[in-house]
C-alpha cells in the first residue's frame, strides 16, 4: 500500500500513536511525554534525492495547507511552486546564496506569500496583522502532510524579497512572501556541500518546562517577576 493511499483520509490517531520513533531521532529527540512520533520525526533535511514528488501528493499537500486555520478565515496564504528543472532553475535565484547551495537539488521549490489586506475593503484597505501568523500553520499543514507521505520539507527565511517578486510575478503591493519551501524524498547526506553534510541530523528542543507556564490564581512568584 502507498503511502498516498495509506493517508488519502488522513491518519486515524491509532494509526499515528502506532508510528514508531526512528532510531536516528530517538538519539536526538528524546521526548518527555505521550506526543506522536509523527511531530518529532518531521524534520529538516538539506539533502534530497532525484526522485520527483508525485503529483496527487503534490497537490494532498497543498490542500493540507488549504485547511490551515486563518483569523477571520482570511486564507491570506498563496503559494508559487515549480517542480520542471527548468522551472525550479528559473525561480531558484529567489533563493539566498546560501540555500541555492543544497536547495538546488530539491524536486519542488515553493514561494509562500500572505495577502497583506483584508479581503474586505469596506473602509479602504486594512492590514492583516495575523498574516504572517496563518501562514506559519500552513507551512506547518505542509511539513506534517509531507512527513505522512515520506516526504520532507524544509522551510527557508533565506530569501531575496525583491529577486522573488520579480521572478514570479507575484505583485508586491499585495502579497508579503514569508518564506520558500523545498519538498522531497531524503537524500544522502554525502550528496551535499561539507559544510552543510556535517549538519545534516535531526535538531533538539529546549526542555518543555522553559516553554510552559501554568497560569494560576492567584498568580506564583516566578509569574509576577517573570
Ligand atoms: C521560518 C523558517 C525559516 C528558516 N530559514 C532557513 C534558512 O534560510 N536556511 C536553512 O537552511 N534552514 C532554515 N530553516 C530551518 C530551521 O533552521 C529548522 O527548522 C530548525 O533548525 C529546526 O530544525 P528542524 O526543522 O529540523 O526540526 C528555517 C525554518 C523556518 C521555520
Amino acid at each position: 500500500m502507498s503511502a498516498t493511499s495509506a493517508t488519502r483520509s488522513g491518519p486515524s490517531t491509532s494509526a499515528l500513536a502506532d508510528r514508531d520513533t526512528s532510531s536516528e531521532i530517538l538519539r536526538s529527540r528524546p521526548t518527555e511525554s505521550g506526543v506522536s512520533p509523527w511531530f518529532v520525526n518531521r524534520w529538516s533535511p538539506r539533502a534530497f534525492t532525484d526522485e520527483p514528488v508525485d503529483p496527487e501528493e503534490l497537490q494532498a499537500i497543498f490542500e493540507a495547507a488549504r485547511w490551515a486555520p486563518s483569523s477571520s478565515n482570511e486564507q491570506p496564504w498563496l503559494f508559487v511552486y515549480a517542480q520542471r528543472p527548468e522551472d525550479r532553475a528559473r525561480l531558484l535565484p529567489g533563493l539566498h546564496p546560501y540555500n541555492q547551495a543544497w536547495a538546488v537539488h530539491a524536486p519542488v521549490l515553493i514561494y509562500l506569500f500572505a495577502r497583506r489586506h483584508l479581503r474586505s475593503q469596506d473602509q479602504g484597505p486594512v492590514v492583516n496583522a495575523k498574516a504572517s501568523f496563518d501562514a506559519g500553520a500552513a507551512w506547518m499543514s505542509i511539513a506534517l502532510q509531507a512527513e505522512l507521505f515520506g516526504l520532507s520539507a524544509h522551510a527557508m527565511g533565506g530569501i531575496l524579497p525583491e529577486r522573488v517578486y520579480e521572478l514570479t510575478g507575484v505583485p508586491e503591493t499585495e502579497y508579503e512572501v514569508m518564506a520558500a519551501i523545498v519538498l522531497g524524498h531524503r537524500g544522502d547526506a554525502r550528496r551535499l556541500p561539507a559544510a552543510f553534510a556535517e549538519r545534516e541530523h535531526p535538531s533538539p528542543r529546549r526542555p518543555l518546562d522553559e516553554i510552559v507556564r501554568e497560569s494560576r490564581t492567584p498568580p506564583t512568584a516566578d509569574e509576577l517577576v517573570a
